[in-house]
């Protein structure tokens, strides 16, 4: 849990410097916030039996990817793409999966985009590679992923039939008014453009 929590704090550090970069260059908060946690040991127990893996540390390594877990969350659907493109350009970091929950939100409405990256650390004296998982959501992703996760997800309560298909409903309104707010940006920089 220390080794994890060092690649938690590692990752965290460089998403807060590339927020204070981001501000300075486009002169707006892109990343509006950074937050971290890592699984409880409970948790990560749960998610191997839910998943049916056996229960040992080798099982655990290579395949819970979300024991360490970071997320950023930008005003605008556009803002992912950019943090995408920076990201990328960062020396010290790999990324080894992408999943674009964007494109294609999941079953319940879900969107975001995650990454799963291998961060370094140093512990007694070896470089070892970590994975973390990086959630970038707008905000109105993560207003929905918040409160979805509050009335559903890994609770026991089950939400009706009809409960799920209008949170999936509303995941589709906020999905067209990101959309909608981006095109309001953009015009807005072109008539800037237009008067300099
Ligand atoms: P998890 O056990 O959910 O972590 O699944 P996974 O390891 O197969 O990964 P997946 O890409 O499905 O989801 C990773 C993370 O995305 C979750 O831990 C949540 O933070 C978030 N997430 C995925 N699906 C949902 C959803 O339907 N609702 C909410 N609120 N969050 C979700
Ligand atoms: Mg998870």
């Amino acid at each position: 849990m220390e080794i994890y929590g060092e690649a938690c704090n590692n990752l965290e550090k460089i998403m807060k410097s590339l927020q204070r970069e981001t501000k300075e260059k486009y002169g707006y908060d892109m990343i509006n916030t950074v937050t971290s946690r890592i699984k409880t040991p409970q948790s990560i127990l749960n998610k191997m039996q839910r998943k049916k893996y056996a229960l040992n540390y080798k099982n655990m390594i290579d395949s819970i990817n979300d024991i360490a877990g970071v997320r950023v969350v930008c005003p605008l659907k556009s803002d992912i793409k950019k943090i995408k493109r920076l990201l990328k350009e960062i020396p010290d970091i790999d990324i080894i999966e992408e999943k674009d929950y964007i494109r294609k939100p999941k079953k319940s409405g879900y969107s975001g985009y995650h990454l799963i990256m291998e961060i370094p650390v140093n512990y007694k004296e070896h470089d070892i590679l970590v994975k973390v998982e990086l959630q970038i959501r707008t905000m109105a992703m993560d207003f929905w992923a918040t409160v979805e996760h509050k009335a559903r997800y890994k609770t026991k309560n089950k939400l009706s039939f009809f409960d799920s298909k209008k949170l999936s409903l509303y995941a589709k309104i906020l999905n067209l008014m990101d959309n909608k707010i981006v095109k309001i940006y953009q015009k807005q920089q072109k008539n800037l453009l237009k008067n300099i």
